[in-house]
């Protein structure tokens, strides 16, 4: 059968990397697509792929029932890669219905429109990517395994946690196949300035304070969002139906560490003298219920099927920080207007 995939999420941050790797290694596929264009989602990280024939995009939101079943038939689409949500956990402790309402009823809506479209649900896989949020906090040590027990700290975590269950309830209750990853902190280009690394990257340019929760203590594993679509793409094509798959990088920091880090490579691009950008480190309250540390072992997706991170983080980092710094237009129109208002409410 010819594919026809719909990617949902497309014009954000991973899922813009998921959408041009799928549409430049894949000329065969069909690419469709489907995102409602939130404050996240951006047309300007598609530039190099929206001339291609085989890809369609479509402003729909996961909301809107109708809208998704005609795109199903518009496109007689024969798989998904499920990615749009609301994202960012301290948007999700301000307003979490809007986490319920996209990342729950949203993925509802999309399982169903699946369902009533795709007649034999063998033939066709519906992929979710989720997060390892969804594990909770390793406070005692230890990794996230497949087989951990889900443990949800914050809105956004519940609220992906709860799309997963209802994706294996699909899959349990109706026999549709699906997969669902579960991966660590993504890092790279086209990264909103709302997380931490794009957000102390855009601030140290502007000379801005850079503001650090708690003591900067907490611990995330960092992946490189080319390492994660690479991933997606693996298990898309190889993954067994019904099966989890952690994907992480390895590679722990504590957020301070990391800050330190970005003010010494920003120092040595800018110019600046060494030990200019770490006085800008300013320790803030600390977020609602912040999980102290994520770690992923991704043993299983590279014993079974083959994956590994192909970057060290020294180069990705450098890489990420060259990208801002080269695309400041991009920076300047995602951080006017709302971003403004947003910064000024969470952070001054
Ligand atoms: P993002 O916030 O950058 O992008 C989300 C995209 O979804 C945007 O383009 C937005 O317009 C779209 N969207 C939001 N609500 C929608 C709706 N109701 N209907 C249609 N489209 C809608 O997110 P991201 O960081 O690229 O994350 C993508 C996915 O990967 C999410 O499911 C997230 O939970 C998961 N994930 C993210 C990370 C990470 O570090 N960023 C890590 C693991 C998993
Ligand atoms: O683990 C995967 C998750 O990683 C994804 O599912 C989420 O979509 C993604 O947003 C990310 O969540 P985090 O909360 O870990 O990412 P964030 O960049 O918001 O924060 C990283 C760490 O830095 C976290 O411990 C909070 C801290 N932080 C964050 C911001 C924005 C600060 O200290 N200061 C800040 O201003």
């Amino acid at each position: 059968m010819q594919k026809s995939i719909l990617i949902t999420g497309g014009a954000g941050f991973i899922g813009s990397h998921v959408v041009k790797l799928f549409v430049s290694k894949y000329p065969n596929y069909t690419i469709v697509n489907l995102d409602s264009l939130t404050y996240a989602g951006n047309l300007e990280n598609l530039k190099e792929v929206e001339n291609k024939g085989n890809y369609y995009f479509e402003k729909i939101d996961l909301l809107d029932e109708k809208g998704l079943v005609d795109v199903f038939k518009k496109y007689q689409v024969t798989d998904v890669i499920h990615l749009a949500a609301e994202s960012h956990v301290d948007r999700s402790i301000s307003d979490p219905l809007a986490f319920v309402k996209t990342n729950v009823i949203g993925t509802v809506n999309l399982l169903n429109a699946a369902k009533s479209f795709w007649e034999d649900l063998e033939d066709h896989l519906f992929y979710h990517v989720s997060t390892d949020e969804v594990y909770g906090s390793l406070d005692d040590g230890g990794f996230f395994l497949e087989t951990t027990a889900y443990d949800p700290q914050s809105p956004y975590s519940a609220s992906k946690a709860s799309s997963d269950h209802f994706v294996r309830a699909y899959a349990n209750t109706y026999g549709m196949k699906t997969v669902i990853s579960n991966c660590s902190n993504n890092y790279g280009p086209n990264q909103f300035p709302e997380k931490l690394i794009p957000l102390c990257i855009n601030n140290i340019k502007n000379q801005k304070s850079l503001p650090v929760y708690g003591k900067g203590e907490n611990v995330r594993d960092w992946l490189y969002v080319e390492d994660h679509a690479a991933a997606i793409d693996v298990i898309f094509h190889e993954g067994k139906s019904g099966e989890t798959y952690n994907i992480g990088g390895w590679n722990e920091w504590k957020n301070i560490d990391i800050v330190t880090l970005l003010c010494e490579i920003m120092d040595r691009k800018l110019g600046n003298e060494k030990g200019t950008s770490e006085k800008l480190i300013t320790f803030v309250k600390d977020r609602a219920g912040h999980d102290l540390r994520y770690a992923i072992d991704a043993s299983k997706l590279e014993k079974e099927l083959g994956w590994k991170p192909s970057l060290q983080f020294e180069e990705g980092i450098e890489k990420t920080v060259d990208w801002y710094l080269s695309n400041e237009s991009w920076l300047k129109s995602v951080t006017s207007g709302d971003y403004q208002n947003y910064y000024k409410e969470h952070y001054e």
